[in-house]
């Protein structure tokens, strides 16, 4: 596995993968990673990528004043291993100087799906996802991107730049990946001790709530929705930050009777900011 560290050895190693014919895939990460993250380089295997690289960046950009940028998780080696592990070809990992060196002063702007939920809360984070992914991918060059569905948002965010500038680039979304009680993993869920850990079931509990509502027969956006907010809103150590209905692919609000629908909710827990979905179809 090759560690890569500048744009230009990146670049260097995507020329040359592209030059031996090898498919690249690539999976955009901030580190600390867990079994979701593990789960995008099998996919990106899967989808025929004979070249995967992962990348190791923590993104200043996407993170606002007084968010946790400073204290987010990291641990290198640990992430490299499981990297290995999983079967990742190259790892690149840009420094901060590398990524926004003196003088920058280029963003992408995704305007429609970078508004409302964590964009309302969030202002500029998705301006920093949508710049530094856009980077990511002008480095590696890949065919194929595989980014987690537990961040539906940016998804949606990612899938519009990368259709609007052209970049030709397969975008493919993987399913959520779950702790055995339900939790989405997430590497902030290492803020979450003790009772806040338990806490953090009612995120999942809710969205859980509304499947079984969905599966029973019920299409009722606004009834689907409102059982996973009052799950979370039920749990006092928990703060809702909002639970919405929106269509699956477009992202648009949902009210009254729906085929398809995804439920996305966001809540605080002790000193962790929690986001999770779930997709209910026919
Ligand atoms: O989802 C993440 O880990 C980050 O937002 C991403 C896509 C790697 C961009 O920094």
């Amino acid at each position: 596995m090759e560690l890569l560290r500048s744009p230009g050895a990146m670049r260097a190693w995507a020329d040359a993968r592209r030059a031996g014919g090898a498919r690249i895939g690539l999976v955009p990460t901030m580190g600390y990673l867990h079994e979701g993250h593990v789960s995008l380089v099998r996919i990106a295997r899967e989808r025929g990528c004979g070249a995967v690289a992962a990348t190791i960046f923590v993104n200043p950009a996407q993170f606002g004043p007084g968010e946790d940028f400073d204290k987010y998780p990291r641990d290198e080696a640990r992430d490299l291993a499981m990297l290995s592990e999983a079967g990742a070809s190259a790892v690149y990992l840009p420094g901060v100087p590398d990524m926004y060196p003196e003088g920058f002063q280029t963003y992408v702007e995704v305007t429609g799906a970078s508004q409302g939920l964590c964009g309302a809360s969030r202002p500029g984070h998705f301006r920093g996802v949508a710049t530094v992914v856009a980077k990511l991918f002008l480095a590696a060059k890949p065919h194929v991107a595989v980014f987690g569905e537990k961040d539906f948002q940016q998804l949606a965010v990612i899938r519009a730049m990368a259709r609007d500038l052209d970049f030709g680039i397969e975008i493919v979304g993987a399913p959520i990946v779950r702790e055995p009680d339900g939790l989405a993993m997430s590497s902030r869920n290492a803020y979450l001790k003790g009772d806040d850990r338990i806490a953090a079931r009612c995120l999942s509990r809710g969205l859980f709530r509304a499947r079984a509502l969905f599966d029973g027969g019920e299409r009722d956006a606004g009834t689907l929705v409102a059982a996973a907010r009052e799950e979370i809103a039920g749990e006092p150590l928990a703060k809702l930050e909002y639970a919405e209905g929106r269509d699956p692919r477009t992202l648009a609000p949902l009210e009254g009777r729906v085929d398809a629908i995804a439920v996305v909710v966001a809540a605080k827990v002790g000193p962790a900011r929690l986001i999770d979905n779930i997709t209910l179809r026919d």
